[in-house]
Order: C-alpha cells, then structure tokens, then sequence
C-alpha cells in the first residue's frame, strides 16, 4: 500500500514510521521545513524510545520518506492519514479542528486517483461529516474517496509497542471498499478475535476515541480519591488495587494512584467530550467531576509536600525528581510537575528539580527553578525530596547517599516506588500517596 501521513508530531511520525516497518510504502509530509530536514538527517523532534532507530531503518530500506511538499506526497496515495494536531481551543475548550479542515482541503486539491482520507487525529464525532463535505465541494466523493476514522491508541513512551500490539484496531467506516483498503494496511499485524479489526460507523470510532479516554481518565482519579480515603483511614491504596484489580471485570491497569494524570491527552480529551456533551445538552456528570477532581488534585500535591515539611515550607529546599507527565517521554504538557512547582513556590520554598529528558521544555515554563544534572545533586541539602515521575532510574536510587546528602531525610514518593521499610533502612522518613501512617 502506498500511505501519505500528513502530520509528523506523535501521532504521524510513530504511525507513519511503523506502517513502513510492515512493507508499506510511507511518506510522511510536514509544512515545518526545518522539521522535515531534521527527520531527513534521522534528528527525531520528539523523545520516544526506538523511534530513531525505527525511521533509521525504514529510510535506509527505501520505504519511508519526507516531505514537505503535500501535493507530491499525496499523488498516489491509496490512503492518506491525518494526523495533525488537535489543540483545545484558547477560550472554550473545544478541539481546534483548523489545522484538520485546512489539511482536507489541501488534500483535496491534491487527490489524482480513488483513495481512502483517514483521520487519525483524535477529532469529535462529526468531523468526518465535515471532512466529507469538503471532498463534495471538490466533486471527490464521487471519484471513489471516501472518509475513514481511525483513531489512536499509543502512550507515549510505548508508542511503537502499543502500534504492534494493539489491543483492537478501530475502523469507522461504512464504505466496503474503504474497508478492504484498511484491512490491507493493518494486515501484517495479524489481527484476531482477541485483539481484533473492530468495524464501525465513523461516528461511533470516532466516539470511542474519547470514550476510551475519559474512562481511564476516571479510573485514574477514581484510585486517587480511593487513595485519599486510605490515608484517612490507615488503609493502603496499592493493596486496594491489587484487591479490586484481580476482579476482571474491574482490571488492574490504571489503578496506580499519584499526583494525578497529565500530558497532551486525558485534559484535552475530556475537556472536549464535555464540548461535545454540553452541545448536545447530555451532561456527562462523571467525566466533569473527575476534571474538576484531577485539576484540583496536582496542586494539593504541593500543599501535601508542605504538610509533610510540617506545614511550612518558608526558605525550605525542595528537590523533585522527575517533571515530566510520566516516564519515557520529554513532554511537559499539564504535567501535575507544574503545578506542584507552583504551591510550593507561593509558599516560599526554594524548588530544585532534575529530570532525565524533560528539562531543556520545562525550564521554558517553570521560573526560578534551580534544574541539576542528576538526582543526588537536585536532592543536595534539600529539605524534602519529592518523586514526581516514576522515571526507571528513580526506582534503584542509592537511597543512604541521597539522604545522608539531604538536610532532614524526608521523602515523598507521589509514586509509591518505594516501600516503607527500604525507605526508612536508609534513614528516610517516607510520605507515600494512600499509605497508611
Ligand atoms: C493516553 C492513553 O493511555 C492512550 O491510549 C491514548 O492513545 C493517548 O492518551 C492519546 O489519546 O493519544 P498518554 O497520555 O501517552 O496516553 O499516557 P498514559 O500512560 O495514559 O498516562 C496519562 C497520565 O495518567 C499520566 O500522567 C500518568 O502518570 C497518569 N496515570 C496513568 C496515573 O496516574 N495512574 C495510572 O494508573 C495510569
């Protein structure tokens, strides 16, 4: 198949990528010259493990390729991928869907042959309608184009292994030559009963994307107020998850309590289901609450640091260690890391911080921030040191040398990498999240 990936962010470049691995023959496009000429030079615009090597591989091969020029790239496409970026709008929350209209249009003046348009990009339901229309006012549909929604499902940091072994692959479209179209690129992944080839309206895949989102967004906060009760009660919350996990029905991915969720999908996802509800007028109370309830949460992070420094944190050295949403990426987007800076900052605290990738983006929203080249120096006469981001090299710290290089031994794992024991045989006092105390 000959595949055109309009869009090289996360998204793009991952898919565009591992649709080469499997035989396919990819050019992924983007306006961003500079960009592209990084790419070209295998320079990846973002962290993501086994990506360089994986574009590295697929150039050399002669199967993947960039471009910013869209005409050329989508001449002989049999599909071409959207999969540029879906802000939520400044204002109101809504997706930004400029960037996907201007890229249908585009396309559309570019199109020479029959071929599927699929957006990858998470967009709300009816933007393939939209993205439809557009191809009628160019006369396309009735040249055999037709719109396909095909949402992802990748994680940044394992964005390549979540490509390979999907869980599902999810198709929305009622088209039955769109569908074979489809059914071929996704082929060498040898889809089954269990991780199968799910085919629906466009609306309903479209949906799912955003459903699937805001349940683990839910699941997420629903653990961590779950964790709140534990602290209160002298319970903990990691034994109730493994409890209430092992029940299938229930599951126990994403029941690990912690600072709260962050990064360029849960906030922005159900901020715009809510959009698409409110439009609608069928309220969706759980998903609101659990907005309001994760919002709140990253900063009560920062004021538990406090309560654990004694309830002030006045001229006091605090060292976080980790800043990024999660590990294995360097992206900062609504990391809880943000906000916890700021409650501590307005409480006068001196913050010092290392992260492993994610520093060069957070110096440019964080001030006044002393950034250290590893742990053990972020964590030098600190006051309180505050695991942030389960980063792997955060789980086999030498815990004796950080607090013996510490001024009151006092960590506070919003992790729970740490058990209490190994904590305290190195002198530490350890504030978990949902621990008993
Ligand atoms: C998420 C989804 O997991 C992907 O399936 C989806 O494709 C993607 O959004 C997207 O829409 O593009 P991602 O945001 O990369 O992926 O990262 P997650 O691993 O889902 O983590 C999100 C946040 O939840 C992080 O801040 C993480 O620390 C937090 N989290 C996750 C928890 O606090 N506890 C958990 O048990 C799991």
């Amino acid at each position: 198949m000959r595949i055109a990936m309009i869009g090289t962010g996360y998204v793009g470049l991952v898919s565009g990528a591992c649709f080469s691995d499997f035989g396919h023959q990819v050019v992924c496009v983007d306006k961003d010259v500079r960009k592209v000429q990084l790419l070209e030079k295998n320079v990846m615009p973002i962290f993501e493990p086994g990506l360089a090597e994986l574009v590295a591989n697929n150039v050399r091969a002669g199967r993947l390729s960039f471009t910013t020029d869209l005409a050329e790239g989508v001449r002989n496409a049999d599909a071409v991928f959207i999969a540029v970026g879906t802000p939520s709008r400044r204002g109101d929350g809504h997706a930004d869907l400029s960037y996907v209209f201007a890229a249908a249009r585009e396309i559309a003046e570019s199109i020479t042959k029959p071929c599927v348009i699929v957006t990858k990009s998470t967009v709300p339901v009816g933007t393939g309608d939209e993205v439809e229309r557009i191809l009628k006012e160019f006369s396309l549909l009735k040249q055999g184009v037709t719109v396909v929604s095909n949402p992802e499902f990748l994680r940044e940091g394992a964005a390549i292994e979540d490509f390979k072994r999907p869980d599902r692959v999810v198709v929305g479209t009622d088209d039955e030559a769109a569908r074979d179209i489809m059914r071929e690129i996704y082929r060498p992944l040898s889809l089954n009963q269990s991780a199968p080839l799910l085919f629906t309206s466009r609306r309903t895949s479209e949906l799912i994307k955003y459903a699937a989102n805001a349940f683990l967004a839910v699941k997420i906060t629903f653990i961590n107020e779950i964790a709140d009760l534990c602290e209160a009660v002298g319970a903990d919350v990691q034994e109730v998850s493994r409890g209430i996990g092992l029940d299938k029905r229930i599951g126990s991915k994403f029941l690990h309590a912690g600072p709260g969720y962050g990064g360029s999908c849960f906030p922005k996802d159900t901020l715009a289901l809510l959009k698409t509800a409110g439009d609608v007028e069928v309220p969706q109370r759980i998903v609101e609450a659990t907005v309001q309830v994760n919002e709140a949460r990253k900063r009560a992070m920062g004021r538990k640091v406090i309560k654990a420094l004694g309830g002030d944190a006045h001229g006091k050295n605090v060292a976080l260690l980790g800043l990024t949403f999660k590990p294995n990426t360097d992206d900062m987007r609504d990391a809880p890391s943000l906000a916890i800076v700021a409650a501590l900052q307005d409480a006068g605290a001196n913050v010092r911080a290392y992260d492993p990738e994610g520093m060069a983006h957070a110096e440019a929203l964080v001030q006044n921030v002393a950034f250290h080249p590893n742990p053990y120096a972020a964590a030098e006469n600190a006051d309180a040191i505050v695991i942030v981001t389960e980063w792997d090299e955060f789980r086999a710290l030498d815990l004796p040398r950080l607090a013996a290089g510490s001024r009151s031994a006092l960590l506070v794992d919003l992790r729970n990498i740490y058990p209490v024991g190994e904590a305290e045989r190195a002198g530490f006092k350890l504030v978990g999240v949902g621990k008993p105390r």
